[in-house]
């Protein structure tokens, strides 16, 4: 049943936070582990229901998985992962999806990949395309390869280069891990830099990478081998802080902190945006881990790239930022937002809309005229629509403005089951 949460306007925000462990690590932390022989143990993990769904389908593939809070002690298969008789359940995770689309594929026998309604909406054309390169059998529904998907992996895949066409860094990912078994060398080639989660756990586990910077992007090669079983800490997640920071700066009396965050320049790109606006924001490194001090800000329009926040996941509280600015801010090349949980693109332009905002679009741009203050936003509601970032931008509106009542909000747990007590806890 759909939960409808009134946010109301908070009058004062303070406070230090931690937010859940990184998404991307988490699920490749489980995956890299049960892929080992022996025992990895793994704290700071996302408490989020995608990240439960890949445990539980690593279990259903023969490894052991004790989850307990945000830790996790993983048992991988001494003689490999095997296939499951069940569907593999993937819920609303498209990371899950299109990673294990990837595993599964070097895994011999038949796979059935299964998701929710807004998962069974998602291109996985994307993925299958490589994988069938490399001698995987993927078939799902219509042109675009929609779940359920059929995968039949093999044990002798063929070492393939491929350029992915659109920056993703879920379809490097597949190709990465079906290369774990393929028959030589597996290279991937991207034209903009996306996180390099999946390569950088991979060399951590003893797997040789090797990864080179080309202009704007990398090329990525990946060479046969099984990850070894260690322990990963995975930090706070960088694209669920967005949300604090946003707060932090559009509410008119905030001083927010979030702590140890991934701060990997792929996905620190929004706070480079949001200084540009003219953010008070302070950040402590370089180093592996950042903690990152959010106030109250006056913000001015900007243009926006996609390639600034590669995989796009911090846009829609970046239009929340725009909806508070000064000016009218641009948003340029965002076609990947369309194929989110949900149709983003859509739904940004909506709020923005709701909050009081002129907006418009052309092609793959869109435009968001700011009410110079989050003190000028309307009261709004909206629905979800299966869409964590989604609830979570309208939550930061709707907590810095005027209130929001926002329908289907329990879909936070998907990745942050502690949204709202967090966001109660700041004032
Ligand atoms: C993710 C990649 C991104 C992002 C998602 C997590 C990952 O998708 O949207 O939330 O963990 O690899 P892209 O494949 O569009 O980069």
């Amino acid at each position: 049943m759909k939960r409808v949460m009134n946010v109301s306007r908070a009058r004062s925000l303070r406070g230090t936070l931690r937010v859940p462990g990184d998404k991307s690590a988490s699920h490749r932390a489980l995956m890299l582990s049960s892929l080992a022989s022996g025992e990895s143990r793994i704290e700071g993990l996302s408490p989020g229901l995608d990240v439960a769904a890949t445990a539980r389908i690593m279990g259903q593939l023969g490894a052991t998985c004790s989850l307990e809070s945000d830790r996790a002690i993983v048992v991988g298969r001494s003689g490999g992962l095997r296939p499951s008789d069940e569907p593999l359940y993937c819920a609303n995770s498209g990371t899950t999806m299109r990673l294990l689309a990837g595993l599964v594929s070097a895994i011999a026998g038949v796979h059935v990949l299964d998701g929710d309604e807004s998962l069974s909406q998602r291109p996985m054309d994307r993925v299958a395309q490589p994988l069938k390169m490399m001698g995987s059998f993927v078939t799902g529904r219509g042109p675009r390869v929609m779940a359920p998907l059929r995968i039949e992996g093999s044990s002798s895949l063929r070492a393939i280069e491929y350029h992915v066409p659109m920056s993703s860094a879920q379809v490097k990912s597949a190709v990465l891990l079906a290369g774990l078994g393929a028959s030589g060398p597996t290279t991937v080639i991207e034209d903009v830099r996306t996180r390099s989660t999946t390569e950088d756990m991979l060399s951590a586990a003893n797997v040789r990478i090797d990864s080179v910077d080309e202009g704007n992007g990398r090329r990525v090669t990946v060479h046969p081998g099984r990850p070894t079983a260690r322990h990963w800490a995975v930090p706070g997640d960088p694209s669920q802080a967005a949300f604090f920071v946003v707060l932090g700066l559009i509410h008119p009396d905030a001083v927010v902190e979030v702590q140890d965050l991934d701060g990997s320049p792929e996905r620190t790109g929004f706070m480079t945006v949001l200084q540009r606006m003219g953010a008070d924001l302070s950040w402590s490194g370089p180093g592996p881990t950042l903690s990152v001090v959010a106030s109250s800000s006056t913000l001015t329009s900007t243009e926006v790239f996609a390639d600034e926040v590669p995989s796009v996941d911090e846009v829609p509280v970046l239009v929340v930022a725009a909806a508070a600015a000064r000016g009218v801010s641009s948003f340029h090349r965002m076609g990947e937002l369309r194929l989110k949980e949900s149709d983003r693109f859509a739904g940004a332009l909506a709020l923005a809309s709701s909050l009081g905002c002129r907006v418009w679009s052309e092609g793959d741009d869109f435009f968001i005229e700011g009410l110079g203050s989050a003190e000028a936003f309307a009261p709004f509601s909206m629905d979800a629509a299966l869409d964590h970032r989604m609830v979570m931008s309208g939550a930061v509106a709707g907590c810095a403005g005027a209130g929001a009542t926002i329908e289907g909000a329990e879909t936070v747990r998907t990745s942050y089951p502690h949204f709202f007590d967090d966001l109660v806890g700041l004032s």
